[in-house]
């Protein structure tokens, strides 16, 4: 089977590719990725067989948290080239028949942006000020923020500025949240979403996309309950339809997919109700712990709570917030997933981080539903987590007094070519965060055409997956022993053994695709996930 570009639902089943634009693939030899290396690699990305790609934040963008904080929504920033360069972009991934959805950014702009430099200079009281979330401070002179809400970055959710009122950051000073009352704001993004559609991307993955609407009288975090005032508050799903109601006027099947931290599963639900989003990350599966009764309990509950409106589920293991799972697997169950993991820490085995990642992987890929993937899990990238302190960027290390060392270690520019400068990220040595030397063995050089490699595995599964309709099927569960995940996925037979003990493949049917070596005696060894028909 082969996947219709030209249908409206290829969303339902996609594998989509996330390119971290800055770590990526750099042409111009100044250290940090660019559009033009990315479009030098999309043949790459269809020789890995994936159907779409979704590119982080490439806008003008003071680079205050790494371009998540937008200072022109319709415009390249120069250190990733050009609009020009965007559109070139574009046209090059579509021509390979690759889809593409960039990042819209939509709860905070930069405070470089022109509205918010508008806001500062109009001061209290006007048009300028509400298009964003300004307060008096509170105590007798206010000084004192308005709110004790904190910011996810550290430190509190409130700056002041020279007049004496106070402006809310969900995230970083630099991140100013909108103010999404104001129907101003909704025009504005509305005009956002046709300027990218009309440039003829496929859709949007929608930043905080749970942030947006904050409780009425932004009240502190006790009095509201639930996800808390700033989160997931039922408002935001207005927003959502009117945005669905603009994609649906586009041919082709444009999509929204949504990054909501959100629990439980039902409220992610809400999300992707059939007139709003497409897709919301299904963030619950990726924390869920190597540990076969939580997997199982995961998958199913998530089918459920997605089919339960109509969509389907959007599977992913990693991006540039977590630690990548070539890691986290091997770490201890629940342990903190933003946060990184410094040189003195204790540090996840490579070798059982990536049997578990290929296992796990292999496991996703077999899911029904869509799933996406992070640049460099398919070269079973680890985690760096011997960066030095010294030469981080997440602004979360400087903002939490140097305690949260961030996301840094999942960000490091991508090996291509293990004998080149900077590993073949550009034509020099520079990488804006360094390399580190272990990266020349998951090189794809290292990997491309190598028997049992990470890349090959990848690049099989992703292949079958097309051939057998993977994704596209339903799922009926197998009772083959409490450590394994064991169902049927069309004709495909699907068994990931999380247990100690090796588990005999059942009669009948032969393996096609296998996450590492069988044993001796043709069993499934431990961490590892096979698909048999
Ligand atoms: C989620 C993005 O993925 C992350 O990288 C960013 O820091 C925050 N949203 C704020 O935009």
């Amino acid at each position: 089977m082969t996947t219709d570009h030209a249908t409206p639902t290829w969303w339902r089943h996609a594998v989509i590719y996330q390119v971290y634009p800055r770590s990526f693939a750099d042409s111009d030899g100044d250290g940090i990725g660019d559009l033009p290396g990315a479009l030098s690699h999309l043949d790459d990305l269809v020789e890995l067989g994936v159907d779409a790609v979704w590119f982080s934040p490439f806008y003008r963008s003071p680079m205050a948290d790494a371009g998540y904080d937008v200072s022109d929504y319709r415009d390249v920033d120069p250190i990733f080239g050009t609009l020009a360069d965007a559109d070139a972009l574009l046209a090059a991934a579509h021509g390979r028949g690759l889809k593409v959805i960039v990042d819209l950014v939509p709860n905070h702009s930069s405070d470089q942006h022109r509205w918010f430099q508008e806001a500062l200079a109009a001061g209290p009281g006007s048009a300028a000020r509400a298009r964003y979330v300004f307060r008096d401070g509170a105590g007798d002179d206010g000084a004192y923020p308005p709110n004790g809400w904190q910011s996810v970055f550290g430190g509190a959710a409130w700056s002041r500025v020279p007049d004496g009122q106070w402006y809310l950051h969900l995230f970083h000073p630099g991140q100013p949240d909108l103010n999404w009352e104001n129907p101003e704001v909704r025009a504005e993004f509305e005009d956002i979403l046709r300027f990218w559609l009309d440039r003829g991307v496929d859709g949007f993955r929608v930043d905080v996309a749970h942030g947006l609407v904050k409780a009425v009288g932004l009240p502190d975090q006790d009095a509201a309950g639930g996800g808390g005032p700033m989160w997931d508050q039922d408002g935001v799903h207005e927003i959502y339809r009117s945005w669905r109601k603009i994609l649906d006027g586009y041919p082709g099947g444009r999509i929204m997919v949504a990054e909501a931290w959100v629990s439980p599963p039902e409220r992610l639900g809400r999300y992707v109700r059939g007139d709003e989003m497409h897709q919301a990350f299904n963030f619950e599966f990726l924390q869920a712990p190597w540990d076969a009764t939580r997997q199982r309990e995961v998958i199913a509950t998530s089918l459920a709570t997605t089919a339960a409106v109509g969509a389907p589920t959007t599977w992913v293991l990693s991006n540039h917030d977590v630690v990548r799972h070539a890691t986290r697997l091997a770490g201890p169950a629940g342990a903190p997933l933003h946060q990184g993991i410094g040189a003195a820490d204790p540090h996840p085995d490579l070798a059982l981080g990536l049997r578990r990642a290929r296992a796990a992987t292999a496991l996703m890929l077999a899911l029904p539903g869509s799933a996406y993937l992070y640049q460099g899990e398919e070269l079973g990238l680890p985690e760096d987590v011997r960066l030095p302190d010294e030469v981080r960027q997440d602004p979360t290390w400087l903002r939490s007094g140097h305690t949260i060392r961030g996301r840094d270690g999942c960000r490091v520019p991508l090996p291509w070519v293990a004998d080149a400068p900077s590993y073949g990220f550009g034509p020099g040595p520079s990488s804006w965060l360094p390399q580190p030397d272990i990266w020349a063995r998951y090189a794809l050089d290292r990997q491309r055409g190598v028997a049992g490699s990470t890349y090959e595995l990848y690049r099989r599964a992703l292949a079958l997956r097309r051939e057998y309709g993977l994704g596209t099927t339903g799922l009926i569960w197998l009772d083959l022993g409490p450590d394994v995940v064991a169902f049927r996925a069309g004709t495909v037979l699907v068994l990931a053994n999380l247990g100690t003990a090796g588990v005999p493949v059942p009669d009948g049917v032969a393996v096609v695709l296998a996450s590492g070596p069988l044993a001796d005696d043709g069993t499934v060894p431990t961490d590892t996930t096979v698909w048999a028909r």
